[in-house]
């Protein structure tokens, strides 16, 4: 089912700055800054009203708070990629965007306190930092990795490394921190920190990685997966991903309601994109 907090508005952007690769963008949201919790997303209306761009983009929250005056902030990591993230990413301040928010599952939060690694590859950090501050409120240790093709590429603000234990860069091309991909230094870092349980967003072959990598260690991760989206709110059938459900039948499931957050040792990670055998209905 569709979030039941989600709500669409008209946002104001009060503030977009360049950092590295990314733009950093907040905007001015009500009350639904609020009913915002790490790991939902929102769906933004791109191009203006006559644009040809029919679908929304999906991005992940990065953060999302109240200002003590009651304005409700809401805070994303915009990569420029496309037509519609590059259309987004050159609003200036003042103007206002049409958003749905928030969407999707969250992140999962332990009740007691657990040893959590965080890995983010690229943009994928976005959504980890306001995690990281959630877990460490609940008295969690929290490791961070993030990764990316290079130095450029990784978004970590200063801020957000206050939140964590400990932060671990890797680069593919060693432009910063220790060369090669997050699956390298992560199982030296589970032993070392006694990991309990992996938070994970990024490109799907990281995902699957780390899958192979958490299930060889017998311990959680809960991964915020990255599916091609059309409408974000279950209605296209665009996003699915063939998922176990707790009756151990594999169906396609959507990931913009029953994800983007999901169990990744349920996920079957067919690369080819062919719909597996063994599925419901095949
Ligand atoms: C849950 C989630 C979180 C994300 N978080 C972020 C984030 O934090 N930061 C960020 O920069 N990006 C994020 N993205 C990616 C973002 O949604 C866009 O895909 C990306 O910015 C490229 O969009 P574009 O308009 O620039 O590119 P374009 O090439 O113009 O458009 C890409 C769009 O085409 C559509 N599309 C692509 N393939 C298909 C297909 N097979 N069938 C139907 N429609 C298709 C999708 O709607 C997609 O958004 C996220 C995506 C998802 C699903
Ligand atoms: S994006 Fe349309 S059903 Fe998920």
């Amino acid at each position: 089912m569709i979030n039941s907090r989600a709500t669409q508005l008209d946002a104001e952007i009060i503030s977009n700055k360049r950092v590295g690769s990314y733009n950093h963008m907040v905007f001015a949201v009500n009350e639904l800054a609020g009913a915002c919790r790490p790991g939902n997303f929102v769906a933004i209306a791109v191009g203006g009203q006559s644009s040809s761009m029919i679908l929304r983009r999906a991005f992940a929250i990065y953060r999302a708070t109240m200002r003590a005056d009651g304005v409700g902030l809401l805070e994303l990591v915009v990569a420029p990629q496309g037509s519609g993230s590059k259309w987004l990413s050159s609003q200036s301040i003042g103007q206002k965007v049409n958003v749905i928010a928030p969407l999707g599952t969250a992140f999962g939060i332990p009740t007691e306190p657990v040893s959590a690694l965080l890995v983010g590859g690229g943009y994928g950090s976005a959504p980890l930092f306001a995690l990281a501050e959630t877990l460490k409120s609940r008295g969690c240790r929290v490791d961070m990795v993030l990764g990316a093709s290079t130095a450029g590429k990784i978004y970590a603000p200063l801020e957000g490394k206050r939140s964590v234990n400990s932060l671990t860069i890797t680069t593919d091309d060693g432009s910063a921190g220790t060369t090669g991909r997050v699956s390298e230094v992560l199982p030296a870092l589970i032993d070392q920190h006694q990991t309990d349980v992996i938070y994970s967003c990024g490109p799907m072959a990281m995902l699957e990685a780390i899958t192979a990598i958490s299930q060889q260690a017998g311990i959680v991760h809960q991964c915020s997966v990255e599916e091609s989206m059309a409408c974000g709110i279950g209605v296209c059938m665009t996003c699915v991903l063939p998922v176990k459900g707790d009756d151990g039948v594999i169906r396609m499931t959507r990931t913009c309601i029953d994800g983007p957050v999901m169990d990744g040792n349920r996920v079957l990670w067919t690369r080819s994109r062919e719909i597996p055998d063994g599925v419901w209905g095949k």
